[in-house]
């Protein structure tokens, strides 16, 4: 068992939280502050109890010193002000006397925003190298470390493990709920059903690979189903293909015949576009022009009837291209099938969570996870560095 920020007296301490605020940002705002929401409990939770509080985050990706200006976290301690209903103090820097000034000025319950570990990357990739003396020069800054950026915990960088391995330390309430919930994948409890979508097998060699020895049935829609049609001898006339990823596709159906379910029919069109026509075509008839959009009825039924009994479902992936309102029938129906079943229902991946929050599903689930390549390499099977490298109890 990991230690969590329950396990410390954190009163007049200096208490470093690593978040995850790496939100979307277009023209100078951020579009979708969910990540700054989600950091709020263990953020309340120090306040409230008397810390003083040094948070730090990466945004995006620094690779040159042009990347710094637009990946400023200056706008995400604005929002965050006003999410909290109290100052945020942001500090442009992430070392030296002005950073350390200001956090020996912090009073009890106040809030310090470090400007972007990733600042660090341009010279030398110093973070997400885990520098071990930028790791070391980090911890000096405080007395305790919590870790609560569930979507980096994936990584292995000064600022997550390389502070942890100087500081007592403990995981905060989103890492904490996220590992948490997602563990039940690990759980011998059948029946045991994976949905899994989006546009690319190679994304998810090694989630199938783990999950198929774990799963009953794994149900595959979105657009990496057609590289399955494939392999298995079907026309899929200009569907999606991911080539590369056929043979892999072959061995896992025939080591694993019972369990891959594959679409039955298809709703196909002309063209990559909301406004033409399509049809609800099987697998056998698509026609050389034709391009699949979503999954069909026949197909819609087929996954909801290996639902009626499931009693963990774990879906990664749209079924369909939910980006358009015309393919969102299949992702929609097989949700709706979902929130009713007696089960422990996971929805993990960005995509699938957007799908199931703009179709009003997502509150409806067990979980839904805040993560995105971290959630798919818990789901590997994979350890996560970020979470290892915190103090056992
Ligand atoms: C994410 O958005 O998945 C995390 O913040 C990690 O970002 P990264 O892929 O740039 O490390």
């Amino acid at each position: 068992m990991k230690k969590t920020i329950r396990d410390y007296d954190l009163f007049g301490k200096k208490v470093i939280i690593r978040c995850d605020f790496n939100v979307p940002m277009k023209d100078g705002k951020i579009i979708d502050d969910n990540r700054l929401v989600m950091s709020l409990e263990t953020i309340n939770y120090a306040i409230n109890n008397g810390a003083k509080l040094i948070l730090m985050s990466h945004l995006g990706r620094i690779k040159a010193e042009e990347d710094k200006e637009k990946n400023s976290l200056r706008l995400v301690s604005e929002r965050l002000s006003e999410l909290l209903g109290k100052n945020v103090l942001f500090v442009p820097t992430t070392k030296g006397i002005e950073l350390e000034n200001a956090i020996n000025s912090l009073n009890n319950g106040d809030v310090l925003l470090m400007e972007n570990t990733r600042f660090e990357d341009v010279p030398g990739k110093r973070e997400s190298g885990n520098d071990p003396e930028l790791g070391k020069y980090w911890a000096s800054l405080g007395e305790i470390f919590i870790n609560d950026a569930f979507g980096t915990a994936h990584r292995a960088h000064a600022s997550n493990v390389g502070i942890a391995t100087n500081l007592p330390s403990g995981l905060g309430f989103l890492v904490e709920k996220e590992v948490n919930a997602l563990s039940i994948l690990n759980e011998d409890i059948h029946p045991y059903v994976v949905i899994l979508g989006g546009s690319k097998v190679a994304d998810k060699i090694g989630v199938i690979e783990n999950l198929v020895t774990k799963a009953d049935k794994i149900m595959i829609g979105g657009g990496m189903a057609y590289t399955f049609l494939k392999a298995k001898g079907y026309n899929i006339g200009t569907s999606i293909l991911d080539e590369e990823s056929i043979d892999f596709c072959k061995k896992i159906m025939n080591e694993y015949p019972e369990k891959i379910v594959l679409p039955l029919d298809n709703i196909v069109t002309k063209e990559f576009s909301n406004d033409v026509e399509n049809r609800n075509v099987l697998v056998s008839e698509f026609l050389d022009d034709d391009m699949g959009m979503d999954i069909g009825s026949n197909t819609i039924d087929n996954f909801c009837a290996n639902l009626d009994n499931a009693k963990i479902v774990f879906w990664n992936g749209p079924l369909g291209v939910y980006e358009f309102s015309k393919y969102t029938n299949g992702t929609e129906r097989v949700l709706e099938k979902l929130v009713s079943i007696d089960a422990k229902t996971i929805l993990g991946g960005g995509d699938i969570v957007a799908a199931a929050s703009k179709l009003g599903y997502k509150d409806k689930v067990t979980h839904a996870s805040t993560g995105g390549g971290v959630t798919l390499e818990f789901m590997e099977g994979k350890e996560l560095p970020g979470v290892v490298s915190i103090m056992n109890k």
